[in-house]
């Protein structure tokens, strides 16, 4: 089967909660590769390219400042099928849909700060490894350390 790659990333509450080795570990253990790690700062140009699909909506703002809170850990993970398995391990955008089990349904009840993002579809997922790891990094973010 062909492999594939997508963009796991631990938000600032994550990281700030001291919840990055935990995550790391459940990727590790269920046997999904990582193939790339990162930790950064997003600034507000970032987050507004990364998160640009929802500028507009009322939860954009609060979506921004909590993105920009602090730093992020972000994964490429590589597998079979890995976009809708790490979107599996995560859980629901809905606090009440997330399945136990998932990381999202352990760690938040919340609906904005919820541990973890995923890239949702194979063109996400090239979309969001370039912004992250690719040459516009430089320009768009700030390196954490
Ligand atoms: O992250 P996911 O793909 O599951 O959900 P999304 O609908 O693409 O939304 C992106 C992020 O925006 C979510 O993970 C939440 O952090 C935030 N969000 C929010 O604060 N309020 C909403 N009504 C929807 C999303
Ligand atoms: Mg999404």
């Amino acid at each position: 089967m062909i492999s594939e790659r997508t963009l796991l990333m631990v938000k600032p509450d994550g990281v700030r909660r001291s919840l990055v080795g935990l995550i790391i570990t459940r990727i590790e253990q269920k046997g999904l590769e990582i193939s790339n790690m990162r930790m950064f700062r997003m600034d507000d140009a970032f987050a507004r390219i990364f998160y640009a699909e929802h500028n507009g909506r009322d939860y954009f703002a609060a979506l921004l400042s909590f993105m920009t809170s602090g730093p992020v850990v972000a994964l490429e993970v590589e597998s079979p099928n890995a976009i809708a398995l790490v979107r599996t391990a995560i859980g629901a955008t809905r606090p009440e849909e997330r399945l136990p089990g998932t990381i999202r349904a352990d760690f938040s009840i919340q609906l904005t700060e919820n541990v973890v993002h995923a890239s949702a579809s194979p063109t996400d997922a090239e979309r969001e490894l370039a912004l992250v790891f690719g040459d516009s990094r430089t320009t768009l973010g700030t390196v954490h350390n």
